[in-house]
């Protein structure tokens, strides 16, 4: 057990976490906690989420908790039971719990504690059913009986990945919490927040309730998960499996504290043991992403306030004009008939199923935005959607089972219920009598939190203990319904109390299908097991420096949490960009999974025709970089679908060991050796980054000039300044790698015909390897089906390529060593090594 001195502040667990009260030593001590000033400020009246200080008002060591009073062997693990003698401060205590371990394989462990006599809420998604107790687990499991509290431990090192007896455990109905020491001040995960990559740790509050509010703290998504890395590399991961509106509390000592209102304690622990197999680990129980649609992974362009489809149109054409590459053209809200779902406006978008046959006849995409309100003051018989829901009863209902209006853009609305199963099939309906009119690709689905322009409802909502909780979280603006529906509010699968965060995800899993070929759908609210059915932009960022940086923390964990299609808008939302930061920020965004320009209503124009010659040239400069990279993106994709592998990569997971790279969120990589440093502050043409140990590749030298030396450094692990002039961003090959690369065209599409070339870093033994994951793009389960190709590359000596091929491919090869090119062929696949 640690040793928790009331003396260091570190390790006080916060005994009155209520916003909106002064606490007093009166207060406190009514609860039977020790209350001793800190320095720091504490509990106020105005305590925000985010950093809070040090408690004042904490639980002395004896604070009553529950005992384990009985455990037996089952065929997963161990079942026990837990009694708690004195009930706590909170209503509703759940005197008797149950709580099972099941050892479900030797890196993963699961651990459910629920009420054996009341069925209680639980998150509806599915995840592996284990059926057998791991055989030789690399995790050990202690239990503390009095107070009860589980510590679990990495067997080869005897680190403590667990230990939840730091704090009482609480159990009540709407207060339940867990605490538990870490192994570590690297903690990573816990989305969605603007945030620094690596969680700072010092009294910082996490709050967890999706909610429509441009990038500050609680945000749009909810994801309970974190990495944690421990001594001499290792890292573990914990999920706990609850979508009730939270906060997660981390505190110096270091320790951290779920501190959920509902729902149950399931929780699992991955034991990795590197970063990457943590996320190999979790992404395997909340499901692998999707393997994106190949035009996905071209350039993307949206605004709202593109007024018309011809103004839409033009844009298109004059990038097509500056021979710009773009694979997909967006609309906001602006193509809607009043804003009301499924309809266009005849007649400032009525040249729109034009535009979208244009954009099909040069290889291009259509995407457009859908809200879920659905506007519920349509004359009678007008707007089918309404009436058609109301026919077939999709909406959400509020507490006395009317259909609950709330206010979004189009006016009233009603909300669809997508966890019903109906409203999928009335949801699909509407989407192909849509397509029928405007064949659109793919689906943007916006303030799905869901937003709502009132607090609650058009009535507000009724006094209840799920409106008012005994403990709310640090939800912005305080209330549970704060711009979102009301907590009672009656959905098919529960009440929105638990669904909430939920909506998201049940209304991408309604927009994903298509059938034939795979589905496109971009959501902004998300929740673990998204990456299934959408990808996930970061919500209205503006056009600042600080907001570009903040972008690659958002873009990595999301990596990390299982959804790797994601991007921030390039440019910024809101606000207008200078020409200089939207110049760095396209060629950062050139780097993102998916790549986004998109602009608020009344901004200037923000696509790279708007700005000067130079500043246009840099931009498409980007993106055909990118283009030109689409192999390799395309098969990090493939790995990300197979395995549960990031695809934008931070640099700490290919060096776990090396505690330099802990922090990096500046830098990042594609994969395991595409290192992307981005310059990311104004009048600069250097940029500082980090290189790992190694031997690492300047990609233009050996690019561009493969007859001539590559430019490469060795690094003992340092901080280099290198030099990045306006149209430069600074891309480095770690040796050993062989990168797969496409002369580069306008679509991805043209793109994909073109040669291949294969660039190999060698290392300095002279071996380097790679591979490539080919099929048509476009077809759903390629992979299941076995209608792909799948190529390995291998230099030792000489080249030597796997190959199995459904696909004709030609490759260019070069090979570079530290200083020369060895040689350089090309080949025809088919004709030679079939
Ligand atoms: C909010 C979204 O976050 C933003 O991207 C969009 O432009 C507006 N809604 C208007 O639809």
């Amino acid at each position: 057990q640690i040793d928790i001195g009331v003396n260091d502040t570190a390790w006080r667990f916060d005994c009155y976490p209520e916003r909106g009260v002064v606490v007093t030593r009166e207060l406190c001590e009514a609860r039977n906690c020790c209350f001793i000033p800190a320095s720091s400020p504490s509990s106020s009246a105005t305590r925000p989420s985010g950093r809070n200080g040090i408690p004042w008002c904490f639980y002395p060591q004896d604070f009553p908790s529950y005992s384990l009073v009985s455990i037996n062997d089952t065929s997963l693990g161990q079942k026990g039971t837990l009694v708690r003698e004195v009930k706590t401060y909170y209503p509703a205590d759940i005197l008797t719990l149950e709580v099972e371990i099941r050892h479900e394989t030797d890196t993963r462990l699961r651990v459910r504690i629920t009420d054996p006599s009341n069925s209680r809420f639980e998150v509806p998604i599915s995840v592996p059913t284990a059926t057998k107790k791991a055989e030789s687990p690399v995790y050990t499991i202690e239990f503390s009986k009095q107070p009860f509290g589980l510590i679990v431990k990495r067997s080869s090192t005897g680190a403590v990945l667990l230990n939840t007896t730091v704090a009482p455990l609480f159990y009540a109905d709407q207060f339940l919490q867990l605490s538990t020491s870490l192994q570590s001040q690297f903690i990573y995960g816990l989305g969605e927040h603007r945030s620094t990559f690596l969680h700072d740790v010092h009294w910082n509050t996490l709050t967890m309730w999706a909610r429509d509010v441009p990038p500050m703290t609680n945000l749009y998504g909810a994801h309970p998960f974190y990495l944690a890395m421990e001594d001499g590399g290792n890292a573990h991961g914990f999920f706990l499996l609850n979508s009730n509106a939270m906060d997660v509390i981390l505190q110096p000592a270091p320790a951290l504290t779920w501190r959920t209102i509902g729902g149950i304690l399931d929780f699992y622990v991955f034991l990795g043991p590197d970063p990457a197999s943590v996320i190999e680990q979790y992404v395997e129980v909340i499901g692998y992403p999707a393997m994106p649609i190949y035009w996905a992974l071209g350039y993307h362009l949206c605004r709202w306030g593109y007024h018309t489809s011809n103004s839409t149109w033009e844009v298109v054409k004059s990038l097509r004009n500056y021979r710009i590459p773009q694979d997909v053209q967006w609309n906001d809200i602006d193509y809607m008939d009043q804003f009301l779902d499924f309809t266009f406006d005849s007649t400032k978008f009525g040249t729109l199923p034009d535009l979208v046959k244009d954009l099909h006849a040069h290889d291009q995409r259509y995407v457009m935005i859908l809200d879920p309100g659905i506007s519920s003051v349509q004359p009678d018989g007008s707007y089918w959607p309404y009436d058609e829901g109301l026919r077939r009863d999709v909406f959400i209902k509020d507490a006395e089972g009317k259909t609950l209006i709330g206010k979004v853009w189009p006016g009233l609305t009603a909300y669809p219920d997508f966890s019903d199963d109906v409203t999928h099939e009335w949801w699909h309906e509407n989407l192909q009598r849509f397509h029928e009119k405007v064949p659109f690709d793919g689906l943007w689905i916006d303030m799905n939190e869901p937003s709502n322009f009132l607090d609650g409802s058009t009535n507000g909502c009724p006094s209840s203990s799920l409106e008012n909780p005994p403990y709310t979280p640090g939800i912005l603006g305080g209330l549970l319904r704060a711009k979102t529906v009301c907590a009672t509010a009656q959905q098919k699968q529960s009440i929105h109390y638990n669904m909430h965060s939920l909506y998201g995800l049940m209304e991408a899993k309604a927009s994903a299908r298509i059938v034939a070929k795979r589905p496109f759908v971009i959501s902004r609210s998300t929740f673990p097991s998204q990456g299934m059915y959408s990808g996930h932009w970061l919500g209205d960022n503006r056009s600042q420096w600080k907001d570009m940086y903040t972008s690659i923390a958002g873009i990595l964990t999301f990596n990390l949490l299982g959804i790797p299609l994601v991007g921030a808008d390039i440019c910024g939302f809101s606000e207008e960009p200078q020409e200089e930061l939207c110049v760095r920020w396209t060629q950062l965004g050139a780097f993102y999974p998916f790549t986004r320009n998109h602009n608020a209503i009344d901004m200037k124009p923000q696509d790279p025709t708007a700005f000067s010659p130079l500043a246009r040239t840099a931009m498409k400069q980007a993106l055909l970089l990118r283009y030109s990279l689409y192999p390799v993106l395309y098969t990090l994709f493939h790995h990300a679908h197979v395995h549960g592998h990031t695809v934008a990569r931070p640099i700490m997971f290919e060096f776990p060991k090396d505690v330099k790279t802990y922090g990096i969120d500046k830098q990042f990589l594609w994969g395991k050796s595409l290192l992307v440093t981005p310059v990311l502050d104004p009048g600069v043409d250097y940029v500082d980054g980090y290189f790992p140990e190694g031997l690492w590749y300047d990609y233009y030298t050996v690019r561009h000039t493969p007859t001539t030396s590559g430019d490469s450094l060795h690094s003992k692990g340092e901080d280099l300044r290198l030099h990045a002039p306006l149209d430069k961003i600074n891309l480095h090959l770690r040796e050993g790698s062989i990168t797969p690369t496409q002369a580069p065209n306008l679509t991805l599409w043209v793109s994909s015909g073109q040669p291949l070339h294969l660039v190999s870093a060698l290392s300095d033994d002279g071996s380097a390897s790679g591979d490539l994951f080919w099929d048509d793009g476009e077809s759903i389960d390629t992979y299941e089906n076995n209608l792909y190709s799948y190529i390995i590359f291998n230099v030792t000596q000489v080249l030597t390529i796997i190959y199995c091929s459904k696909y004709h491919l030609f490759l260019v090869v070069s090979l570079y060593t530290g200083s020369n090119i060895l040689s350089a062929f090309s080949s025809d696949l088919i004709s030679t090594y079939s």
